[in-house]
């Protein structure tokens, strides 16, 4: 199969693309807007009465999935200039309360990010909605969100006993305050909390055990909006944080420009850091200090990974110390290179900081000299699969040397890969990582179902092409 056919057939009926080894990779790109600063610019615009503009927002499915459900609250989209990867979008708003009842079943498609986030501004307005998905979604929990939504006095129902969506919200204006601590790190159940705060008659705050992703109360601080850290920390659990917001603070519109995604960009430094012969630049990565612990964990791991702060700061407001914290997303350009890695432990809190990309860096640790172990990997039975089961099924497959002991994986290298059918389970993550682990892997690397990885990355398997010639 030629590399056009590679790229056609995951375009075409999803059957099944095959990747072969590369000589070489070389190449500079420029990665999808991140996916999770994208879904929250959009959502965060139809809060925020007026003209709000969301520059190189990533134009996966998912993204486009929140965009398409903020249409059905009665609020404009444009989609404006956009090359495949990246979209603008002019957004108009009648602000939150403007915002209409929508007249049938939200499809949330793939995406929890959009569920559970959405749900948190469903539930202060004076509606009835009804938030769907598709097979994947449906598997995924949602008591997490609904407990602490009831307690602040809205109504929410959901299959088997309140566990799995379809997700019933019946909002209420305004709703209670509360204080509330998150049982599991999860930056989609802090962000559903503060969003459901800011129609709250007082002030909320929710506590974290080990600090998430922390994107809506920056984007938040950018848009007017006081988010105040404070250190929560307990015996137990001592680097807890707490996030307060004051319930009826106005969003402001603005103008943000999406740095690239760095759950993308960890594809390309594993793929360089595995191969032989490889150099790849990436352009624009955002490195928010709790998004960047792939980056840190592969340096860790040995990875020659350079970085250089990008031009193009975003968005270009100040700090404002005010707000309660910072307000931008630092960018920066990373370089990465054919690397000797070795094995590491990684804690649960490493867990978290790099929750979407344990299944890349378990392909690292495949090429990684002794024994990798991932400690306290439950959550990821959680995402769009359970992605325990499918990348050690994959993995080994490929001839990784992989145990799982309950919620931890333990790897041990270096294996020569070899290639084989592997199975993405329509998981984006897997089907990325096996397609990355056949640039590597001896003869020819079947991903099943790979068209998934448009879910995060459109035109990940022609940027495979691309880099290898
Ligand atoms: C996300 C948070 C994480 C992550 C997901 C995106 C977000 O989920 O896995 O891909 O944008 O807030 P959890 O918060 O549920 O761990």
């Amino acid at each position: 199969m030629s590399a056009l056919d590679v790229a056609a057939t995951s375009r075409r009926a999803d059957a099944a693309a095959v990747v072969r080894p590369a000589r070489r990779l070389r190449g500079e790109l420029r990665l999808p807007g991140d996916k999770s600063i994208s879904h929250r610019a959009l959502l965060l615009a139809a809060l925020a009465a007026g003209e709000s503009e969301i520059l190189g927002a990533g134009d996966g499915a998912d993204v486009r999935t929140t965009a398409a459900l903020i249409a059905r609250l009665g609020v404009g989209i444009e989609r404006r200039a956009g090359d495949g990867r990246n979209v603008d979008y002019r957004v108009r708003s009648p602000g939150v309360d403007g915002l209409e009842e929508p007249d049938g079943i939200l499809d949330c498609g793939n995406s929890g990010t959009s569920l559970r986030l959405l749900a948190g501004i469903l539930a202060g307005l004076p509606v009835y909605a009804v938030l769907d998905g598709d097979d994947s979604l449906r598997r995924r929990p949602v008591a997490r969100i609904i407990e602490p939504l009831r307690s602040m006095g809205a109504q929410l129902h959901a299959r088997r006993n309140d566990s799995l969506p379809p997700l019933t919200v019946i909002g209420r204006t305004p709703l209670q305050p509360i204080s509330w601590t998150t049982p599991v790190p999860s930056a989609q159940v802090k962000s559903a909390i503060l969003l459901a705060g800011l129609r709250a008659a007082g002030t909320t705050t929710v506590r974290e055990a080990v600090a998430t992703r922390d994107h809506t109360e920056r984007m938040l601080r950018a848009r007017g909006v006081a988010v105040r850290r404070s250190e929560a920390g307990t015996a137990d659990a001592p680097t807890a944080v707490g996030w307060s917001i004051e319930g009826g603070a106005r969003v402001e519109p603005t103008t943000e420009r999406v740095p690239g995604d760095v759950s993308a960009a960890a594809f390309w430094l594993v793929a360089a850091a595995i191969h032989p012969d490889a150099e790849l630049v990436l352009r624009g990565v955002g490195v928010n200090p709790t998004r960047r612990a792939v980056v840190d964990l592969l340096r860790r791991m040995g990875a020659r990974i350079e970085e250089r702060p990008a031009d193009e700061a975003t968005p270009g407001q100040a700090t404002a110390a005010d707000l309660g914290g910072p307000v931008g997303e630092p960018t920066a350009d990373l370089t990465a290179r054919s690397s000797e890695l070795r094995a590491i432990e990684l804690s649960p809190a490493d867990v978290a900081a790099a929750i979407d990309e344990i299944p890349i860096l378990c392909l690292a640790a495949t090429q990684a000299v002794g024994t990798t172990r991932i400690r306290g990997a439950g959550e990821l039975r959680h995402k769009e699969s359970d992605r325990i089961v499918g990348i050690a099924a994959g993995l080994r497959r490929l001839g990784a040397d992989l145990e799982v002991e309950g919620d931890d994986i333990i790897i041990r290298g270096p294996t020569r890969l070899a290639g084989a059918v592997t199975d993405s389970l329509d998981d984006h993550r897997l089907a990325m990582t096996f397609a990355v682990a056949g640039l590597i892997a001896r003869g020819e690397t079947t991903v099943e179902r790979p068209a998934c990885a448009a879910i995060s990355y459109p035109g990940f398997f022609d940027e495979i092409e691309r880099v290898r010639a």
